[in-house]
């Protein structure tokens, strides 16, 4: 699909399809046949003219999330068609209110649909997308700032479209080495440096817990490890993502209903692949390492128990009183391998770690957690920017309580039914490291990461959150 943007006045510009956002429906050219077919500009509402080659979608006001969901309508929409190239008008003169890069994002993620595993692939028939970079008042639009957000929408939906396919592809396809293998190809592709240490390599830097919960698994454990240097960094960040390919629960197994949509536990890996794509194609000046732990939790003899009592690569002990929350265990060898080993000024971590976050949030929204507030109010204004729900869970010295284990340093898992998604994160807290504590921040993307039922522009499946919200907080880092 070739977008582009000319400098000419909509009716100058040939293309088979005119789409038209329309906030009400006041003042529009086909007023009349509209009104006559009852079309109310609602968000999201339809209104094809086959007469006169326009699709109306509403808008119900002017902000860039309603735009980005009108967008992936449109395009959803017309791809029942057979129409090859659309035109649309300028909504945002100079992209002022980032109702530009929302169309863009909403165009690409809309366009999205996955057909790996059916038989009968359907092509997308729109190949060309022209946007007329001129209003009416022609309020002097600059086609070079148009130009930049264009490579910056596309690229980074493009990214986050990668990462969705990633969650979507099953576990017989994905293991924890065949997601080493996509790491690989991707630091071939985009110039990154690319790491994979396997079990072996996970005993000697005494990532044990890490280890335990791949135990039973046939395929074994791996971490990745890929870094982007650019010439004169910014700064230093690390991703770190939960990468289990599969989560049955292990011993403590998930019942059968909850245990469908599993493969979505590698959700964060898949988040950390996307920044990374993208941020290396924009050539941002940030240094960024992707951790990425590769895990499948399975059942069998050689599984690891509840009873247990692991030691994690910082020394710190660990009571396994539950093997379902295994993400935890590998997320605080990974964090303690990230802390050693690279000298970041930011650690974030992206992870599908409770079903608590689901029950505290609702499944659209990402928790937040950490101890510097700075930093969470930065990542909520991406939040902002970018449409994706962000909301901040507050840590509290009782919850903490709530870890204590008779038997070792902490326990996995806490002892009431309450707070599940923030003692999570302050179990992960007891591996980091006294001088990182305001550098990190916890992810738990659960409830958005795999859509069940589609909503706004995310379709049935991986919706690749994390990626646009990052990239964002990214580009406007100082
Ligand atoms: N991967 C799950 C969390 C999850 C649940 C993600 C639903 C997406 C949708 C995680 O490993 C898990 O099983 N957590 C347990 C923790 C519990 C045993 C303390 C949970 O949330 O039930
Ligand atoms: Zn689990
Ligand atoms: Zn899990």
């Amino acid at each position: 699909m070739n977008i582009l943007i000319k400098e000419k006045h909509l009716y100058d510009i040939q293309a088979e399809v005119t789409v038209v956002f329309a906030l009400n429906t006041d003042e529009l050219l086909h007023e009349g046949p509209l009104k006559e077919l009852g079309f109310k500009a609602s968000q999201d509402e339809t209104c094809y003219l086959s007469e006169f080659k326009t699709l109306y979608v509403g808008v119900e006001a002017n902000e860039h999330d309603l735009f980005r969901a009108a967008a992936a309508t449109a395009i959803k929409t017309l791809s029942k068609f057979t129409y090859s190239s659309l035109k649309i008008a300028q909504y945002d003169v100079n992209n002022k209110e980032g109702i530009f890069t929302a169309l863009i994002e909403g165009i690409i993620l809309g366009a999205y649909t996955f057909d790996m595993y059916k038989s009968e692939k359907k092509e997308n028939t729109i190949k060309e997308i022209v946007f007329s970079s001129k209003t009416l008042e022609d309020e002097g639009s600059q086609a070079e700032i148009l130009e930049k957000a264009l490579i910056y929408a596309y690229t980074v939906a493009r990214a986050t479209n990668y990462a969705r396919t990633l969650v979507n592809m099953t576990p017989e396809d994905i293991f924890p080495l065949k997601l080493a293998h996509v790491a690989a190809d991707l630091a071939k592709e985009n110039n990154l440096e690319c790491k994979v240490l396997g079990e072996q390599d996970l005993a000697d830097e005494n990532m044990h817990a890490m280890l335990s919960v791949g135990r039973a698994s046939r395929h074994d454990s791996q971490l990745i490890h890929l870094t982007y240097k650019p010439k004169k960094p910014r700064a230093v960040i690390s991703l770190v993502g939960k990468g289990l390919t599969y989560d049955s629960g292990g011993l403590s197994l998930k019942p059968a209903a909850s245990m469908v949509s599993m493969k979505l536990d590698k959700s964060g890996a898949c988040t950390v692949l996307g920044i990374m794509k993208a941020a290396s194609e924009l050539k941002l000046d940030v240094e960024i390492h992707g951790v990425i732990g590769a895990v499948e939790n399975m059942v069998g003899g050689d599984a690891y128990k509840p009873d247990d009592v692991l030691t994690a690569k910082n020394g710190k002990t660990i009571e396994v009183r539950n093997t379902d929350a295994e993400g935890r265990l590998v997320l605080a060898d990974c964090l303690g391998y990230a802390q050693e080993k690279i000298k970041a000024d930011y650690i974030f971590d992206y992870a599908t770690l409770t079903g608590a976050c689901l029950v505290a949030l609702g499944q659209y929204t990402t928790g937040i957690m950490g101890h510097s507030h700075k930093l969470k109010h930065s990542v909520g204004r991406s939040g902002t920017n970018t449409g994706e729900l962000i909301s901040a869970l507050p840590f509290n010295r009782y919850l903490k309580k709530q870890l204590k284990s008779e038997i070792a340093d902490i326990s996995n898992i806490s002892n009431k039914p309450y707070g599940g998604a923030i003692t999570a994160a302050m179990f992960l807290d007891e591996f980091i490291n006294e001088e990182n504590k305001n550098k990190w921040m916890h992810f738990d993307i659960a409830g958005p990461a795999y859509v069940e039922s589609s909503w706004g522009y995310n379709s049935y499946g991986g919706s690749g959150a994390g990626v646009r919200v990052t990239l964002d907080w990214l580009m406007g880092l100082k």
